[in-house]
């Protein structure tokens, strides 16, 4: 059986690049294989949350898996920080990860331009803290959105250097994986870019945003003033909203709406309403579970307690060979 394992940050609510990004891959993984989903809360530490809000999102985006469907009983759900064993694994990779590769990382590289006054070495070592999380579990597949690509390839290059340097296959070497398809981009609703969280007000619509809301995001999305020549390219902007009907819309929808684009005679105002009625009637019941779920403590609390224990199990095993491999054994 394979070991598929993937991790979300608690920076807010899940949004649907989230969703159809990696949480949707995770709900049809879940019944074949030896799945670790888990929320990466020691990563979103380089962004120094307040303790209050860390504790939140935590709560938010356990309840929002939850919610979409991941069972407890089926897949492993934990809580990165539950694991003190990810700690270890990430100072013993750091021994051999070099500043050089860390520094020509593409996120890292994006991180610094956004936030110059917030170049922490959790900053350039979080693709070695990913590799630990991937790692600890021996993880094949690792289902992931486009922007991961890279943090992939370089946990590859840590497994392989692993190996070699021990002289023994120990780490497969994990891909990053979306069922059946290419990788995935969500675009966002502000024109240009990916849905994200960090992005601008109103880019991203969340799982759990009201019907209202939804509705008020999408009609404010960036459009254009409209093709005046068949056949026309369209614009970054206008591209997304056709990338958001393809993913949330039927076929037939989107043909309609593209056949108006061709003939010169869409309006960008009747897309967006049906956009919004389409994104409402898929979030509408994800939406009423995350609200029955986010305040039952009680559940909350079983579900991570067992994901702790069933990854613990895994992750302790992992560390004692490691150890030996290293030379770091009791006498
Ligand atoms: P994070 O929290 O930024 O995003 C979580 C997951 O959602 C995907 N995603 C998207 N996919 C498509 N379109 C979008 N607009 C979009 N926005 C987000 C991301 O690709 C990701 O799969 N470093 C990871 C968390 C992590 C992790 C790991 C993942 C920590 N350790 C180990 C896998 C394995 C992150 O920041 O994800």
């Amino acid at each position: 059986m394979e070991v598929v394992l993937s991790g979300i940050r608690p920076t807010g609510n899940l949004h649907l690049g989230n969703y159809f990004g990696a949480v949707r891959n995770f709900i049809k993984m879940q019944e074949e294989n030896s799945c670790y989903f888990f929320i990466a809360d020691y990563h979103s530490l380089t962004t120094h949350p307040t303790p209050a809000d860390l504790h939140g999102n935590i709560r938010n985006v356990l309840a929002e898996f939850l919610a979409t469907g991941l069972d407890p009983e089926k897949a492993t759900l934990y809580v990165q920080s539950d694991l003190p064993e990810t700690a270890e694994l990430y100072l013993l990779l750091n021994m051999n990860a070099y500043i050089g590769e860390l520094e020509r990382c593409t996120s890292f590289k994006e991180k610094i331009r956004k936030h110059p006054e917030n170049v922490n070495a959790g900053l350039l070592t979080y693709p070695t803290l990913m590799a630990a999380d991937i790692l600890l579990h021996r993880a094949h597949k690792v289902p992931v959105g486009k922007d991961q690509e890279q943090h992939l390839e370089m946990t590859r290059t840590f497994a392989r250097r692993f190996n070699r340097m021990y002289n023994i296959e120990f780490f497969p070497e994990p891909q990053a994986y979306n069922f059946g398809e290419e990788l995935v981009k969500v675009p966002g609703l502000d024109g240009s870019g990916k849905m994200g969280k960090s992005e601008s007000e109103g880019n991203a619509i969340f799982l759990v945003d009201s019907p209202e809301i939804i509705r008020k995001k999408v009609m404010r999305a960036v459009s254009d003033a409209g093709p005046t020549e068949e056949g026309q390219a369209k614009t970054e902007a206008v591209e997304n909203l056709f990338s958001l009907l393809k993913i949330m819309s039927k076929p037939e929808t989107l043909a309609f709406f593209e056949d108006e684009y061709l003939n010169c005679r869409i309006r960008y105002g009747d897309l967006k309403k049906q956009l919004a009625e389409d994104i409402i009637l898929f979030t509408s019941p994800i939406r009423e579970r995350i609200l029955e779920i986010r305040d039952d403590n009680e559940y909350l609390r079983k579900v991570t307690k067992m994901g702790a224990e069933k990854a613990r199990e895994s992750a302790s095993k992992t560390i004692k060979e490691i150890r030996e491999i290293i030379g770091i054994s009791s006498f």
